[in-house]
């Protein structure tokens, strides 16, 4: 085996950002740029056992699990643990990490993002608990994409991706694994397959949209062969490289064709989608959206009807824009409620001290301790044993949900692309004024408090500052400022709105008329108009 040093020089812009390095492909396809960050993170990381190697299928996944398989294979990997075709869902991967006690793992996806040669493609690196790298780790990936100046490689012919088995280049082996037998196998120890088999044997309906990304071949296994689904409930099943020419985000715009089938007349009775890697859920029953804030609240009250968290939940973890809905359970059930900044690789350290057990998040992520990053599959599963233990419909276990707890209205309302400056100038200005806004009455609420919030994590003493712009209202309501960090164009406005009608309230507004003061505050406070000149947001979710 000859290993060669090829010299290369750094990129600027190799910064990981909420969840790794996330660039258009024709970025990445600029001469050794996945090199660069590839080698950056082997030069970071130690332990050269197992890698594991798995993305979405988007396009340019091939092309780059090739070079990383050439490279592991020169910096003295023992072994490539590789999904077949190069697949492997986020938490399928991080699953097989877990299981293999591997080193880590190398996450070839930009989630959500629409793939194809004009879009987007992204790396992430994982680490030995099956979670995303640590801030220090990826900072520390950042501090050596900045020095590189060389990588390391092996030339090899092409690696046969799509035979399960075993090969070597040069010392190293390759092992392709079937990518969805190991998940399949956690799901069923998990849940009560049994109980959710027989429902469906008794004519309980269901839909899966897997949006021509990744979850097609996995729900397709579990829903249709294990639980016996009729054929067809997996829809767009064919993971697609550019997944049909779709964003493949389960949000009610993106996924807009379940959302009518499921208001329809002939409605299933429950209704999921994923996102292109796998991890996002979007849970719809007949006749009513599931917010992925109100979906997290309700699968932690009553996640001990699924064998797995029978005896209970050591606690939840929520980002801090995700609604407080969580909190009320959380509090009735006399465990731990942490508020962590956005993005999952804040919850691993939680997990692996065993302080939490349900992790969610109001971009439409929900998971647990079985692995480490958010998983729509799990979700929907965990949807479908409370559903077969509780024999009531979603919307009668929403309702009850918030007649118990009360309801948290919420939507979060997004300015996409843009200019970089004129998003700074919204939050800057905010920022500035923050710590006068305490006893102020905008638009007729009066403001308890406003932080800029930064998150002390207490298993490892790290400080993450300015996470996002809070405004805390008297009455329980709340607006969160905060700009993206996973878009590859100009900057993402998000603003988080939410109010709190307690048990007894007013709970069965529309979330639009229920929100409605709370848009005019935030209006108010940052002048997004004004700085912006945009009229309204491109994506209310
Ligand atoms: C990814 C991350 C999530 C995060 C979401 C939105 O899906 O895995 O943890 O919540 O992006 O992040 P953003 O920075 O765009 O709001
Ligand atoms: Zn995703």
């Amino acid at each position: 085996m000859t290993i060669r040093d090829v010299a290369t020089r750094p990129y600027a812009d190799q910064k990981p950002g909420t969840s790794g390095l996330r660039k258009k492909v024709r970025v990445f396809q600029q001469e050794n740029y996945a090199a660069n960050f590839i080698q950056s993170v082997f030069d970071v990381i130690d332990g050269r056992d197992i890698l594991v190697i798995g993305g979405d299928g988007r396009y340019f996944n091939r092309e780059v699990i090739q070079i990383a398989i050439r490279m592991a294979a020169a910096n003295g990997f023992a072994r490539v643990v590789v999904g077949r075709g190069g697949i492997l869902s986020t938490p399928a991967a991080s699953h097989v990490i877990r299981l293999r006690k591997a080193t880590g793992g190398l996450i070839l996806s930009a989630s959500h993002n629409p793939g194809g040669p004009d879009e987007d493609f992204g790396i992430k690196y994982n680490g030995t608990n099956g979670g995303p790298a640590t801030e220090k780790v990826t900072d520390a990936i950042y501090a050596r994409t900045k020095e590189i100046d060389r990588y390391r490689v092996v030339d090899a012919d092409e690696i046969d991706l799509d035979t399960i088995g075993e090969t070597h280049v040069g010392d190293m082996a390759v092992e392709v694994i079937d990518s969805v037998a190991d998940y399949a196998d956690l799901m069923e120890s998990l849940f009560d397959f049994a109980a959710i088999r027989a429902m469906i044997a008794g004519g309980f309906t269901l839909s899966f949209d897997a949006m021509h990304a990744v979850t097609g071949p996995y729900a397709t296994e579990i829903l249709e062969r294990r639980l016996g689904a009729a054929a067809g409930t997996v829809q767009n099943g064919v993971p697609l490289r550019d997944f049909g020419g779709h964003h493949p985000d389960p949000n009610l715009v993106h996924a807009h064709e379940l959302y009518e089938r499921m208001m329809g007349e002939a409605a299933p009775d429950f209704g999921a989608a994923s996102d292109g890697d796998g991890d996002r859920n979007l849970i719809i029953g007949r006749g009513i959206f599931v917010s992925p804030s109100d979906s997290l609240a309700v699968l932690a009250a009553n996640a001990h009807l699924a064998p797995a968290y029978s005896a209970g939940l050591a606690g939840i973890a929520r980002s801090m824009p995700t609604s407080q809905a969580a909190d009320r359970v959380a509090e009735a059930l006399g465990i731990g409620l942490f508020e962590t900044p956005t993005g999952w690789k804040f919850f691993g350290n939680l997990l692996d001290a065993g302080l939490v057990t349900i992790c969610g998040e109001e971009s439409a992520g929900t998971g647990s301790n079985h692995v480490r990053e958010k998983d729509g599959v799990w979700a929907v599963l965990l949807w479908l044993n409370i559903l077969a233990s509780r024999k009531q419909s979603v919307a009668e276990i929403l309702t009850e949900h918030w007649a118990r707890f009360g309801r948290n209205y919420y939507a979060r309302h997004d300015y996409e692309a843009l200019p970089v400056d004129k998003a700074d100038a919204v939050v800057g200005g905010l920022r500035d004024k923050l710590d006068r806004l305490a006893g102020i009455e905008v638009n007729g609420l009066r403001i308890a408090s406003a932080d800029d919030f930064s998150y002390l994590d207490q298993t490892d003493q790290s400080l993450s500052r300015h996470q996002g712009l809070r405004v805390l209202f008297d009455d329980g309501s709340r607006i969160v400022f905060r700009l993206s960090g996973t878009g590859t164009e100009g900057a993402t406005l998000r603003v988080y709105l939410e109010r709190y009608e307690p048990a007894g309230g007013d709970l069965g507004l529309a979330v639009g008329d229920a929100l409605k003061p709370l848009i005019d505050a935030a209006e108010a406070l940052a002048g997004i108009k004004v700085h912006t000149g945009r009229e309204r947001p491109d994506v209310i979710t």
